[in-house]
Formats: structure tokens, C-alpha cells, sequence
């Protein structure tokens, strides 16, 4: 049985327009295996407006569609990100930043009006210790720019779920209670948060992040959803029998925990093949992260989660 269909919790993957359109098996397994797709790239401000005034929603409208075909929920990623945003962006006097920054996150949300279930509001705001990313929006705008901007999206779109969204925050660290604290002060403040996106980008070589479970649980208690948005696992090349085992692990224990939590509501993997993964690309020597083969054969990771 395909895996969405042995979870009450939305299953989903990163998806890219490319090949969607171009390749035939890619497209089937999307579909056959997930009920929730997350646009890998084309939601993001540096492809939909990479020139000033000139849209492109050609990839975004394209993932949009195939979901509705097909019954799938579409996850938004992402509104607000210091990465792959234009350069003409950040080289904005903070009074027109604002404006601007308004401007974006109601248009795009607006046009998706009703087709998207979640949005990743903002992403990875917060450095490793915990102390805010110094980015353009933190420079100019200090750290209010998170309630205004979840303050534009909910009334874009009030039905959609909003999120912040990061990674190296599965496990209890500086980073998560940064995280943490700051979903508790804005839903103190009345903002419209509704869920903490915990990428879930792990490698074998780092060990399994240290109370994942109570993490999950203290979100939970705060009474906000959480989902795994961009699950992957990458092992040092090439994979081998052992090293897939590990994987398989990893994942398993990623998985294991969404279901222990009731709160924990999606799980999706940042791509499902590694015929195409970021990862080799950023990271040298590692790689084959993904449930599927670059033949798109199920691994030991795929049926650990589906026996
Ligand atoms: O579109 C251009 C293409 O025209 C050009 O020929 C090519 C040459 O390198 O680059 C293409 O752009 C690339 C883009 O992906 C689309 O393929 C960028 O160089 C490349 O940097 C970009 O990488 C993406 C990355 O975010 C950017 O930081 C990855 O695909 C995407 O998987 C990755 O996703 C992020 C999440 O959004 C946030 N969390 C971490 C995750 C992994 O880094």
C-alpha cells in the first residue's frame, strides 16, 4: 500500500516543477506515494520576482495545479527567507523594505488563496546559538518583522496555516528554545502562528538528534502544531548495506516520533529521489539522502516507514 495511505498524518515531498513536467516515472511516484507537495524552489521571492515588478508564477502555479488535480495539499515555502532573495531586495531603505516586504507576502499569499494548507511563513531566523540571523529583515526592520509579516499572511489568506519553519531544531538546543520562546511571546501577542516547521535535515555521521519527542511535546504544549517539512538523511558516498540500515533508522526514529505526538501533523521529505537531492551539491561526498534510489526503487529507509 502506498505510504499515504498508512498514516493519518499528511505525507508529502518537496516537489520541482521541472521535473514534473519532464519526467513521466518522477511524476507517478509523487503521486502514487504522497498527499502533500512543497514547491522546492518556486515560491521563494528570488523566483517569483527576481526583477523588480516582473513576476513569473510559471513553476508555483504549475505545482498548484498538479496538487489540485490530483487531491494533494500544498505546503508554501517559503515568504520570508534571507536566501534566494533578490538582490534589489535587500538593497532597500527599510521604510520601502517594509513596504515591499507587505507588498510580497500578500500578493503571493493572496493568489494561492484557498490552495494552500500551510505556509512557511519565515525560515531559519535564528543562528545555531540561538541569537537572531543577521539579515537584511533583522538590520531594517528589527525583530518585529515576524509578527508583521504573519499578521499580512493571515489576512491574505485566514484559513491557511502559518508557520516558522528551521532546521537543526528536531532536538532540544539553544536553536529550539529560541525557536520556542518566540512562538510563546507571539502567541501571547495574539499573532496567528499556527506551527513550528522542523526541517529534519540529518546526516548519519551526526548522530540522531538528542530528546526529538519532548521537543515535539513542549511545541505541542504550547499549543501550537508541528510537521517535519523537509525530511532527508544524507550518508557518505557510496551508500552501502550498513550505511543504508543507519538511514533507514534515522528516518524510522524521525517518523516514529511525528506519530507519537498527536500535534505533530506532516511529515514531508525535501525531495523523495536521489536521481535529484540538493544535497550532493552543497555537501561533497555525501549524498543519496532520500526514501527512493535514483531508479526510484524504495530503499531500507522507504520500508522501515512502510513495512
Ligand atoms: O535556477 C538556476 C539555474 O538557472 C542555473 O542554471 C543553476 C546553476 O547552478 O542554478 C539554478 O538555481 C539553483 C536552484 O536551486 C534551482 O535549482 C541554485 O543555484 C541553487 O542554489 C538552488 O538550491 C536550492 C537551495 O534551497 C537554495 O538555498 C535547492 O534546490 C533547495 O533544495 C534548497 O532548499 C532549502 C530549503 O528551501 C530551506 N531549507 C534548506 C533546504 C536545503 O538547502
Amino acid at each position: 500500500m502506498p505510504l499515504q495511505y498508512t498514516t493519518n498524518r499528511y505525507v508529502g515531498s518537496a516537489v520541482a516543477a521541472a521535473y514534473l513536467a519532464s519526467e513521466t516515472d518522477y511524476r507517478a511516484v509523487l503521486t502514487r506515494e504522497f498527499d502533500n507537495v512543497t514547491p522546492e524552489n518556486e515560491m521563494k521571492w528570488g523566483t517569483v520576482e527576481a526583477v523588480r515588478g516582473q513576476y513569473d508564477w510559471s513553476g508555483a502555479d504549475a505545482i498548484v495545479r498538479y496538487a489540485q488535480t490530483h487531491r494533494k495539499t500544498v505546503r508554501g515555502h517559503t515568504l520570508v527567507w534571507h536566501s534566494q532573495l533578490p538582490d534589489w531586495v535587500g538593497a532597500l531603505p527599510a521604510d520601502e523594505l517594509r513596504r515591499v516586504l507587505r507588498d510580497h507576502v500578500t500578493t503571493e499569499v493572496k493568489r494561492y488563496k484557498g490552495k494552500i494548507r500551510a505556509w512557511d511563513v519565515v525560515n531559519e531566523i535564528f543562528n545555531e546559538d540561538g541569537t537572531w540571523r543577521d539579515t537584511v529583515f533583522h538590520q531594517k526592520l528589527g525583530e518585529g518583522f515576524v509578527a508583521d509579516v504573519f499578521r499580512w499572511a493571515h489576512a491574505a489568506d485566514p484559513h491557511a496555516k502559518l508557520y516558522i519553519n528551521d532546521y537543526n531544531i528536531e532536538g532540544i538546543n539553544p536553536k529550539s528554545d529560541a525557536v520556542y520562546n518566540l512562538v510563546k511571546t507571539l502567541r501571547r501577542q495574539g499573532v496567528p502562528i499556527a506551527g513550528v516547521g522542523i526541517q529534519g535535515h540529518l546526516s548519519i555521521q551526526y548522530g540522531f538528534p538528542g530528546q526529538y519527542r519532548e521537543n515535539l511535546a513542549r511545541f505541542a504544549e504550547i499549543g501550537v502544531e508541528t510537521a517535519v517539512t523537509e525530511a532527508d538523511v544524507r550518508i557518505p558516498t557510496p551508500p552501502d548495506a550498513a550505511k543504508l540500515a543507519t538511514q533507514a533508522e534515522y528516518f524510522g526514529r524521525l517518523w516514529d516520533g511525528c506519530h507519537a505526538v498527536r500535534k505533530c501533523v506532516e511529515f514531508t521529505t525535501w525531495g523523495f529521489t536521489d536521481r535529484h537531492s540538493w544535497v550532493p551539491d552543497v555537501f561533497p561526498g555525501e549524498g543519496a539522502a532520500c526514501l527512493f534510489d535514483e531508479n526510484l526503487h524504495p530503499k531500507p529507509a522507504y520500508f522501515r516507514l512502510n513495512p
